[in-house]
């Protein structure tokens, strides 16, 4: 008997993601209904397969040799308004749908909230697991629960902002992520005819410089504009978006760890770079990876066979055609390895990696 369910036997994974890489699925199954979905997961048992989640295919980097079982990429994509009042909009969106076309239609409604998270390619559903972040706005700031399928057990719950444990690119789901938790839907509190959000320092001095009133829709159009420039919007014809967009975090170190890379890079200091430093609380301070991966001798447009640094943005890791998962992840071990060799610091990688067995940046040279 047919499965009950969309399927598809040997799908090519690569073109389903924003680097380009990756072998095959066995089978990757497409449900767009609860009903689809747990059809999909007898028939996983019934076979014996083992299992993966897919999302919009942005934040991952899957195994040369493909993925040998199911792969589930949940569609759904409705979105619906469940509560409303004179200050706020609640609005719940299934794991399927596009997050940036998200960000746009809160955009159009004067709903604000996520404005500066405009152009992040991906799905909603994928957006909680990291907390999606970018120019002064992160998703927890909106989010007030996610329904969540526990693959292990089979049980759906709830998950609020507590449960979720938001941190910077982090959150309770990210540790498994790709493998057990499936994010059927997202609520998100958006703010009635709110003031954008302009804190980021490049934001808001590209926004002073343009002279216009400053509105959500303007906000939005900045971030992607910006966005675009460092290589960061998906885009077929341009070669620098192939990528998983940033390829390491930012680390976050204590005041001690930052003064021990300062002496370790006091020769640049001396001449008069600045190294830049964001707060984060009490007693830590972020780095940007991007400057300290540069410092480490290695500048956009560095390659390595078929992959490299993007030209526009160090942190970015891009396919440039014809490259393999196995080329990428041995150039990024590369670059963490002279990064830590310069300045003290172990970059960690942020995308989440899909393959047969467990995938650390250790097991490439
Ligand atoms: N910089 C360099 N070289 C570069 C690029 C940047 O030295 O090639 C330095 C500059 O000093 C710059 C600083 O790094 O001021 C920060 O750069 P940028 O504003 O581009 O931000 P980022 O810290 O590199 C983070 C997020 C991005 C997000 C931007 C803007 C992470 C890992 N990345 O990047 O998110 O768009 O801030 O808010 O936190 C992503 O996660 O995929 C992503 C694109």
């Amino acid at each position: 008997m047919a499965p009950s369910f969309p399927v598809a036997e040997h799908v090519a994974l690569a073109s389903l993601t924003t680097l380009g890489l990756g072998g095959p699925a066995r089978y990757l199954a497409t449900p767009s209904t609860q009903n689809e979905l747990l059809a999909c997961l007898e028939w996983g048992d019934k076979h014996q397969l083992e299992r993966w989640i897919l999302g919009g295919g942005s934040n991952v980097v899957i195994a040369d040799e493909g993925l040998p079982g199911l792969v589930i990429q949940w569609v759904a994509k409705e979105r619906h308004v469940v509560q409303e009042t004179e200050a706020f909009v609640d609005v719940q969106v299934e794991g399927g749908h596009n997050w940036d076309e998200l960000v746009a239609w809160s955009v159009e409604n004067n709903l604000a909230g996520v404005e500066c998270l405009s152009g992040i390619p991906g799905s909603v559903g994928a957006a909680p697991i990291q907390n999606i972040g970018a120019y002064g706005q992160e998703l927890c700031e909106t989010f007030v629960k996610a329904t969540v399928l526990d693959l292990e057990t089979y049980t759906t719950s709830e998950w609020d902002a507590q449960r979720c444990d938001f941190g910077y690119r982090h959150s309770a789901l990210k540790p498994s992520a790709g493998r057990r938790f499936l994010v059927l839907d997202v609520t998100l509190r958006f703010t009635r005819n709110g003031e954008p959000a302009v804190r980021y320092g490049e934001l808001q001095r590209t926004l002073e410089a343009s002279d216009k009133p400053i509105s959500l829709a303007l906000v939005r159009d900045t971030v992607i504009c910006l966005r675009r420039r460092k290589g960061m919007v998906f885009d077929p014809n341009d070669p620098n978006s192939r990528s998983a967009g940033s390829f390491f975090t930012n680390p976050i170190l204590s005041l001690e760890e930052v003064e021990g890379v300062r002496e370790r890079l006091a020769d640049v200091l001396a001449e008069g770079l600045s190294m830049p430093v964001y707060p984060v609380g009490e007693g830590q301070q972020k780095l940007a990876a991007a400057w300290l991966i540069e410092r480490a001798g290695l500048t956009k447009g560095t390659r390595w066979g078929n992959v490299g640094i993007s030209d526009v943005h160090a942190l970015a890791l891009v396919n440039r055609g014809g490259g393999t998962t196995q080329e990428l992840l041995s150039a990024a071990k590369q670059i963490q390895k002279q990064v830590q060799e310069r300045t003290g610091v172990l970059l960690q990688p942020e995308p989440v990696f899909l393959a047969k067995r467990s995938v650390s940046l250790d097991d490439f040279s």
